[in-house]
């Protein structure tokens, strides 16, 4: 067991290292430049590891092939399809290639991204016997040497890359996995703070309030970043670049402030009968509060926050 581990580990960084050297050969141009269109520096590439996958959908296998592993072997690592009419064939076909590292920096996976508006936009290696999606972090092995007392959690493989080549070194990612509490652990192990920096749509906002308890549970505690009007870290950080991204971070909303404001659309708040509901939803928000101290600074923040509409401390609490 323990050996066929090692095995996989060793396929993963042979693919790994073949990625990466078909991204610097003439076919890889295309992807070379894709990457470097997306504002990668030459240092950044390198440092990720990234790389391309060619539109040969057999020379993967081969290679590893000629390296003597069994087919067996193969189809366990992930990194090829099965079928009945065409054998084993590579999974990853002209795509960017990200290696997905563990905190001891040991390939475990790979994502693919198509360089254009193909379906699907990345492909991913599946979970196998050393890639556990829900117990890795994308980044963290280069995050976990930093000296910030929090992490920054996104989204996506260009968010962490777009953060680290702009000095923001402490950012990893969950993958398109939701948050688990395999991921919370994780984090608790380097960690106490977490800034959410999910994507500004419906989805990204969902993400952060189903991260939040999970992180809580933990012992971490959260705070969420608005990255508004741009879409994720990476557009945030090309448009407005670093130092208003770093503003961004200063501004980050408290976890449960955040909850609230999110509350606060679910009623029609022009109406009395609307922010009595919301009120009403304040205090049972704040009833989840275990802290008494705890629960007493957040009303002074909801009456700090929504005294215009008359609410007195004393409304919330005697709820
Ligand atoms: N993802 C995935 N499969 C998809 C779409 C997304 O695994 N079909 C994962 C990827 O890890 C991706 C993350 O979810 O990085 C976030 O998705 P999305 O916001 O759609 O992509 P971006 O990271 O913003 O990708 P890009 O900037 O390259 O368009
Ligand atoms: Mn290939
Ligand atoms: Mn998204
Ligand atoms: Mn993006
Ligand atoms: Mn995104």
């Amino acid at each position: 067991k323990a050996e066929q581990r090692a095995t996989l580990l060793e396929i993963n960084k042979l693919a790994a290292q073949y990625f990466y050297y078909q991204l610097r050969r003439e076919s890889g141009k295309t992807a070379y430049g894709y990457l470097t269109g997306r504002g990668l520096s030459d240092e950044t590439i390198r440092k990720f590891g990234l790389g391309y996958s060619d539109k040969y959908s057999d020379d993967l296998y081969k290679y590893l092939k000629s390296k003597g592993y069994s087919d067996e072997l193969l189809r366990e690592s992930g990194l090829f399809n099965v079928d009945e009419r065409r054998g084993m064939y590579d999974k990853f076909w002209n795509r960017v290639i990200f290696p997905i590292m563990d905190v001891n920096n040991r390939v475990i996976g790979f994502g693919g991204r198509v360089m254009g508006d193909g379906k699907p936009k990345y492909l991913n290696s599946p979970e196998t016997k050393i890639f556990d999606k829900s117990r890795n972090l994308y980044g963290l092995n280069v995050a976990r040497t930093t000296r910030k007392n929090y992490l920054i959690l996104c989204e996506g493989y260009m968010d962490v890359i777009a953060m680290h080549q702009a000095g923001f070194t402490n950012a990893v990612a969950s993958l398109g996995t939701a948050l688990t509490s395999g991921h919370a652990s994780l984090v608790k192990r380097y960690t106490k703070e977490v800034l959410l920096l999910y994507d500004s749509d419906g989805a990204g906002i969902r993400a952060a309030l189903r991260a939040i308890p999970i992180l809580r549970e933990a012992g971490v505690t959260s705070r969420v970043v608005s990255l508004k009007p741009w879409k994720d870290p990476d557009e945030f950080i090309k448009n407005e670049g670093a130092e208003a991204f770093e503003e961004r971070l200063e501004h980050a909303m408290d976890s449960f402030m955040f909850r609230v404001h999110i509350a606060e659309q679910d009623f029609s708040m022009e109406t009395p009968q609307g922010q009595n509901q919301f009120f009403e939803r304040c205090a049972e928000m704040l009833l989840e509060l275990s802290d008494e101290l705890e629960r007493n600074l957040y009303i002074e923040a909801i009456v700090k926050e929504y005294g215009r509409l008359g609410v007195g401390t004393e409304d919330i609490r005697k709820r």
